[in-house]
């Protein structure tokens, strides 16, 4: 594959090919998916309708995804590395997967996933550290048409066990154990936890990555390496790609809303593969040959769109990396870039934030010079952040991608191209071609022109966006295309400056980001609320120096414990129930909540405390209990 002739080249150029995707979408997306293999072309290139939260792409088609990410290659590129796998210890062994590596290894897990009885449009649940053959076992999902669900390793036995019955999934995925820094995570044992309360997991397929100790459940458990050796030596070890219409589902990826249920969010084949191939290409500027590093977790959506199938369906070099950036140091991330010249890093705010306060020492010895472009996403960046990423990384020259997205969207929406189209601290800048935003005042009015700001429209369809919520459509309705009339509702509020400029600056429901990570305070409040004594509770996000968002925990509790083992108990129910990702940094045991008339929380006021701000809280002559917010504040840590 050579450059992609949809690869925009200058500011001009963006500024035509935007015109053309808002006054012929038909045109500019019938141009850039005839540039990939399909079994057959599609009919009609969209159709939608806002008011159903129904959209569908490339209507017709029949293709698979992983011939577009593998086979293509394999002409040009067999033996250029796929997959560049560094290990979480510097010093155990690397590995370099090429593409016939990728394809051989793909068709044989696709086998076995066959030999086992899964069919297309089964559920299959993933739950792995960082390492190759979750890549693999994604692409062989992929490959036989069955939907996968990634589980960030994170999460805790109760939340796979939501997520595998919500899917009804027949297969798990895992791994013995995973490494993150100095911890080893096991993660078949919180597998076998999980399987305790599903009914419908028939096979568990069990990598053995570092030789821990595991039960193997006879009938269900089998070892990966193992049956991989008995397919092949029964089976052809090729597996030709089942055709997938272009609206056949290709994932399910769980996250966080306002209520206390994670939705499954569903993307569709063709849709999802052209848009996070054009977005990748485009957004990095990815020339043919180069190292692509997103440091993210194929557990997130970023790594699904940025680890695999963006650079994968580009014929790029992706790189994984299973630790963490401060082990065994803080230099770990500069140490991977120079060990296999990275040309493009993809990364958090956090991570630069958290790398930030090492000083100059971890970075001092390192060249950095193969890097083109340097990403960021998941969260707004500050200013300071983002000076640093470009003077210490960027060597004040290298473009940096301020990419803004969600789950929802399957790819980049808004971000400057790296180099080509002007980037500015803190604003994520220009709609990508086919995005068209629009910003929304409190009456629900669409703000037009320039200087203003509002809530995070989009108003037309792209091809990467979310088909459904798992099992709910009309929960994807509520949810994203209810509060605007004929309008995909971000959940993110927005600016647009006087140049058209955008700058998101954060969620304005109830959705916290902290380090990038979503996670609904509805969902960690029933978690708290859980423990036995524990009355009522309240979230609250707070402005962290490193996580963007730290979580702040009101908690009415009647007991006579003290308030460390209280504390101690509550931090353990939110590890159970929903993993150690969403432990509050804060909790303050409190007497009362306050609430309006109507027995509402008011939310405003717990903030003001939160933030540390006690003189401006504002009216309180309105709440039931206006003597709690006193005890509230006193009590405040
Ligand atoms: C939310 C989506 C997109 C993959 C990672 C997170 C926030 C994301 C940016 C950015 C400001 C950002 C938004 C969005 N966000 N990127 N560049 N600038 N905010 O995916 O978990 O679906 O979260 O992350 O608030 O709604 P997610």
């Amino acid at each position: 594959m050579t450059t992609p002739k949809y690869k925009i080249d200058s500011f001009e150029e963006y500024n035509k090919e935007y015109k053309r995707s808002i006054e012929n979408p038909i045109e500019f997306w019938d141009d850039i998916a005839n540039d990939f293999t399909w079994h057959k072309k599609w009919d009609t290139t969209y159709e939608s309708d806002f008011s159903k939260a129904k959209t569908q792409w490339f209507i017709g088609g029949k293709l698979n995804i992983t011939e577009n990410c593998i086979d293509r290659h394999l002409t040009e590129k067999g033996e250029q590395a796929a997959i560049i796998f560094e290990p979480n210890n510097p010093n155990d062994p690397n590995q370099i997967i090429t593409y016939n590596q990728l394809h051989k290894r793909v068709c044989e897990f696709a086998n076995v996933l066959v030999n086992k009885g899964i069919k297309k449009g089964d559920r299959i649940c993933i739950y792995m550290g960082m390492i190759p053959e979750l890549a693999i076992a994604v692409l062989a999902c992929a490959r036989i048409g069955a939907i996968h669900s990634v589980i960030f390793g994170g999460f805790s036995a109760k939340s796979i066990a939501d997520r595998v019955n919500d899917a009804e999934a027949n297969c798990i995925i895992t791994c013995d154990a995973a490494n993150r820094g100095n911890k080893t995570i096991p993660l078949k044992s919180v597998v076998d936890e999980a399987l305790t309360e599903c009914s419908t997991v028939e096979t568990v397929l069990v990598y053995n990555h570092l030789n821990t100790k595991i039960q193997m459940k006879e009938g269900r458990d089998h070892d990966w390496v193992k049956t991989v050796t008995e397919v092949v030596e029964s089976r052809n070890s090729d597996f030709p790609a089942v055709s997938m219409d272009s609206e056949d589902p290709l994932f399910i990826l769980y996250t966080s809303g306002s209520t206390g249920k994670p939705k499954g969010v569903v993307h569709s084949t063709a849709g999802y593969m052209v848009w996070a191939n054009y977005t990748f290409v485009n957004v990095f500027q990815y020339q043919e040959g180069q190292t692509h590093f997103c440091t993210a977790d194929i557990g997130w959506i970023t790594g699904h769109s940025y680890i695999i199938y963006g650079p994968l369906s580009a014929g790029a070099t992706t790189l994984m990396f299973e630790g963490i950036p401060t082990w065994p140091d803080a230099g770990r991330f500069w140490e991977i870039t120079d060990k296999y010249s990275v040309d493009i890093l993809y990364t958090a705010p956090t991570a630069i934030r958290s790398l930030m306060t090492f000083g100059d020492a971890p970075i001092s010895e390192k060249n950095l010079d193969t890097l083109k472009v340097l990403g960021t996403v998941g969260e707004p960046i500050n200013e300071e952040a983002w000076q640093w990423y470009k003077g210490k990384i960027g060597h004040g020259e290298v473009p940096i991608v301020d990419t803004w997205w969600q789950t929802e969207t399957g790819g980049i929406l808004i971000s400057n191209l790296a180099g080509i189209t002007p980037e500015k601290p803190t604003f994520a800048t220009l709609p990508l071609p086919g995005v068209q935003p629009a910003l929304m005042d409190e009456n629900g009015n669409e703000l037009i022109g320039n200087d203003v700001s509002g809530n995070l429209c989009i108003k037309f369809p792209w091809p990467g966006m979310i088909r459904t919520t798992y099992g709910d459509h009309d929960r994807c309705l509520d949810t994203y295309f209810s509060a605007y009339p004929d309008k995909y509702f971000t959940g993110d509020g927005c600016l647009r400056d006087e140049n058209g400029f955008y700058r998101i600056t954060g969620r304005v429901d109830d959705v916290l980001n902290v380090s990038g990570h979503r996670i609904g305070t509805a969902e960690l409040e029933n978690a708290i609320n859980m423990h036995p004594n524990v009355v009522e509770s309240a979230i609250i996000g707070y402005p962290h120096d490193i996580k963007g968002q730290g979580i702040y925990a009101y908690v009415i509790h009647i007991g006579e414990q003290d308030q460390e083992t209280i504390k101690k108990e509550i931090l353990g129910y939110v590890t159970q129930h929903i993993g150690p990702i969403a432990k509050p940094d804060k909790i303050q045991i409190v007497s009362g909540l306050p609430k309006t008339r109507s027995g509402k929380i008011m939310r405003r006021i717990l903030r003001k405390i939160a933030e540390g701000e006690f003189q401006n809280i504002g009216d309180t002559s309105t709440l039931l209990n206006p003597e709690i917010v006193d005890d509230i504040i006193n009590g405040r840590i």
